[in-house]
């Protein structure tokens, strides 16, 4: 077996436990395990992933190792690894992982190095690294490749970015943009686990408390509505007119960040953008405010500046630094500005994340045994896919839907009929 990387072999017992506890919430890939497993539609394909190392991205490796893949995972974050989980896909999955919770940027990128020295001809991204590895330093791999796929957003903006530019030389499938995984993963997945990785980061009290989130995306809707729920006041901030426009009507105040600042107890970055929350706003954010991003890169909260702003800092609590300005104010930085819900809660629900990796494995399969090679471009998930997703969720959940009758189903493909 390929040699691993991990923190500690002995965590894998416990690993094994959190894991099948995920299973018990994955209905969808626990019917696709079934099917893989019969047909084996991966059979000796090499597949390198570099994904958050959490509960339910052992449960997909599963149903890939299932499905006859040959497989390594490594970390699409350096503090998202769950050390336990890695332990266990190594000593009790056999799957290779190259992931330690809090490893270094140049760590970081051996791990995904180590996970393209399996010659991968296929790749699952969350972020778009490892693509974007093998254009920039491991060229000799692109012949081989079937296909990617790529989880969020982020990914998706990066891959498109460089087929736009030409420099795309292998197919991708935009796992994010099917309905069965943004509606839902970004939405309820992001509201909830955001909302938790503020919670146990600080365990301030949200009622009555001013809350403002930067980006009303899919991810941005999800945390505005979580934190009403727990009754702060929400702010939305947008450089989109259609967007702010909908957050108004969805009942928040919506203004520039920079007023926002002022008044906000807290302020979490959705974007996908650099800097949004930026030298300006932390000259005027209010005394205490808490500062968390859930954007996928470290970029979305100009860290450095607040760095050089500081006289001093401390770190109160686990995933918390608190920063003290020359003014006297106080502004605490939420793990490190990276994913809060990954680094100081455990992600997105199992349930959700069910949902996003049956589009992963279905995707994958799709790269793998479709009649045609797709062309070296960023492809939707096929629309079948996406639909039988959300049918075998329906069915998990033990919901029925109706179905349209000859007659609709002609009234609904006709233009003869109108106005009776
Ligand atoms: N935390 C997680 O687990 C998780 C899950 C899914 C996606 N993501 C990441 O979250 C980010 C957002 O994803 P999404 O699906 O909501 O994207 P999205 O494209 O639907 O929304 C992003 C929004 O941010 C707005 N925006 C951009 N720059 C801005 C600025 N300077 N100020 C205010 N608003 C600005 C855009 O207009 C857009 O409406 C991405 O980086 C994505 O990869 C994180």
């Amino acid at each position: 077996m390929t040699p691993s990387d991990i923190k500690d072999p002995g965590l894998a017992e416990q690993g094994v436990r959190r894991i099948d506890w995920a299973w018990q919430e994955m209905p969808v890939l626990r019917q696709l395990a079934e099917r893989v497993a019969a047909d084996r539609p991966l059979a000796g394909r090499r597949l390198s992933a570099c994904l958050h190392v959490t509960t339910e991205t052992a449960n997909l490796m599963r149903v890939l190792q299932l499905a006859g893949a040959d497989l390594v995972l490594c970390a699409s974050n350096p503090l998202s690894t769950q050390d336990d989980v890695a332990a266990a896909l190594v000593g009790h999955y056999g799957i290779p992982v190259f992931a330690i919770r809090g490893e270094s940027t140049e760590v970081y990128y051996q791990h995904i190095n180590a996970a393209l020295d399996h010659s991968p001809v296929l790749t699952m991204d969350d972020g778009a690294d490892l693509v974007s590895e093998i254009h920039k330093t491991r060229p000799e791999l692109v012949p081989q490749m079937l296909g990617g796929t790529e989880e969020t957003t982020t990914g998706v903006i990066r891959l498109r970015a460089m087929a736009e530019a030409g420099a795309l030389r292998f197919p991708v499938i935009a796992v994010n943009d099917a309905m069965t995984k943004h509606l839902f993963d970004n939405r309820y997945g992001t509201g909830q686990s955001t909302l938790d990785g503020l919670i146990r980061a600080t365990n301030i009290l949200l009622a009555g408390r001013t809350l403002t989130v930067v980006g009303y995306g899919w991810c941005g809707r999800g945390i505005a509505l979580r934190a009403k729920g727990h009754g702060a006041h929400v702010i939305v901030t947008e450089v989109e007119p259609l967007r702010a426009l909908e957050a108004l009507m969805d009942g928040y105040r919506v203004m520039p960040l920079r007023d926002a600042a002022e008044q906000s107890d807290f302020i979490v970055t959705a974007t996908g953008d650099k800097h949004v929350v930026d030298e300006a706003h932390l000259q005027v954010a209010k005394d205490g405010c808490v500062l968390a991003n859930s954007g996928h890169f470290n970029v979305e909260i100009n860290v450095p500046a607040l760095e050089s702003m500081a006289v001093g800092r401390q770190r109160p609590r686990d995933n918390v630094e608190e920063f003290l300005l020359a003014d006297g104010r106080r502004l605490r930085l939420l793990a490190e500005g990276r994913l809060v819900n990954l680094a100081a809660a455990e992600g997105h629900p199992s349930a959700v994340m069910d949902m996003s990796f049956a589009n992963q494995v279905l995707c994958a399969v799709h790269l793998a045994t479709g009649a045609e090679p797709l062309a070296a471009e960023v492809h939707g998930v096929p629309a079948a896919i996406d639909r039988e997703v959300a049918r075998l969720k329906l069915s998990a959940l033990g919901a029925e839907i109706d179905t349209l009758t000859d007659e609709q189903r002609h009234y609904l493909s006709s233009w003869q009929e109108g106005t009776v």
